[in-house]
């Protein structure tokens, strides 16, 4: 029997619309379901076991709608819940890693920087990835505490935000580093600004692309029987929802209504 399956993904807030934009690209047929945690944004300062417990909220939900895999749009949350997620549910659990493999390949100066959170920077996770990729590459890694909140506001252009780029990515820059890691899901918004203060011959690097052509992959071969549902998207959010209908319409790039979720899972 054919079961008509939905792509779940969730965010600490709305960054991880700039992985669900390539998942629309890439597998444009497909009925996906958005969770903004916006009520409990940011991760990055948060523990393991606070993150945890709000991913596997946020699973349940996403599993209760209808998805049948799902997307952790959040380098953070995957470093604190992947695996808790992975033993507690069968369905295709995708994470975010941030992408040292192809900044290690792309850098010709032999150094990276890495611009995350500071929990995903902290995480064994991050340094299991290094171990891994890093080999003779340095890697120079920032926290970038504040960049998410200007992201949340859709504040993507402000003297503000463009002084916390200078402050995160000089550090970086002045060690060596010729590629720049965008490992958070918020700053693929914020690209054309770090473009611009990091120069032309910088390499800027993120995941999101490889993660949707990944899922395009795991659906293939894991659930074989299954249609996609009509192809739509539907929006969700812990905090206030016509905050969160004005900003994730402009990071969405249309119009969308935002629903909050129900008291239970927010
Ligand atoms: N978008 C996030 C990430 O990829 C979470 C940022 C946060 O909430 O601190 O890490």
């Amino acid at each position: 029997m054919q079961i008509a399956g939905a792509i779940g993904v969730f965010d600490s807030g709305v960054g991880g619309l700039s992985v669900l934009h390539h998942i629309r690209n890439i597998l444009p047929s497909e009925r996906l379901i958005y969770v903004a945690d916006s009520a409990h944004v940011p991760y990055g300062d948060k523990s393991h076991p606070y993150i945890e417990s709000r991913s596997l909220t946020l699973t349940r939900f996403l599993i209760e709608q209808g998805a049948d895999a799902i997307v952790i749009a959040c380098n953070t949350a995957t470093a604190a819940a992947a695996q808790t997620l992975r033993d507690r549910f069968t369905l295709p659990i995708l994470g975010m890693e941030p992408a040292v493999k192809p900044a290690v390949l792309a850098t010709q100066s032999c150094v990276v920087g890495v611009l995350a959170t500071v929990g995903t920077l902290e995480s064994a996770r991050f340094a299991a990835l290094l171990e891994k990729y890093a080999g003779k590459v340095k890697i120079v890694t920032q926290g970038c505490p504040g960049l998410v909140e200007q992201v949340e506001r859709g504040d993507l252009h402000s003297l503000e935000t463009r002084r916390l780029i200078e402050r995160y990515t000089a550090p970086l820059l002045d060690q060596g580093a010729d590629t720049l890691i965008l490992g958070c899901t918020h700053y693929p918004f914020l690209a054309p600004l770090i473009r611009d203060v990091v120069g032309a011959d910088i390499t800027l690097v993120d995941t999101g692309e490889a993660v949707a052509r990944h899922l395009q992959l795991r659906i293939a071969s894991e659930l074989p029987s299954r249609i996609a549902g009509a192809a739509s998207a539907q929006f969700f959010t812990s905090g206030e929802a016509a905050q969160a209908t004005k900003i994730m319409s402009l990071l969405w790039g249309e119009q969308v209504t935002v629903q909050r979720l129900p008291p239970e899972f927010a």
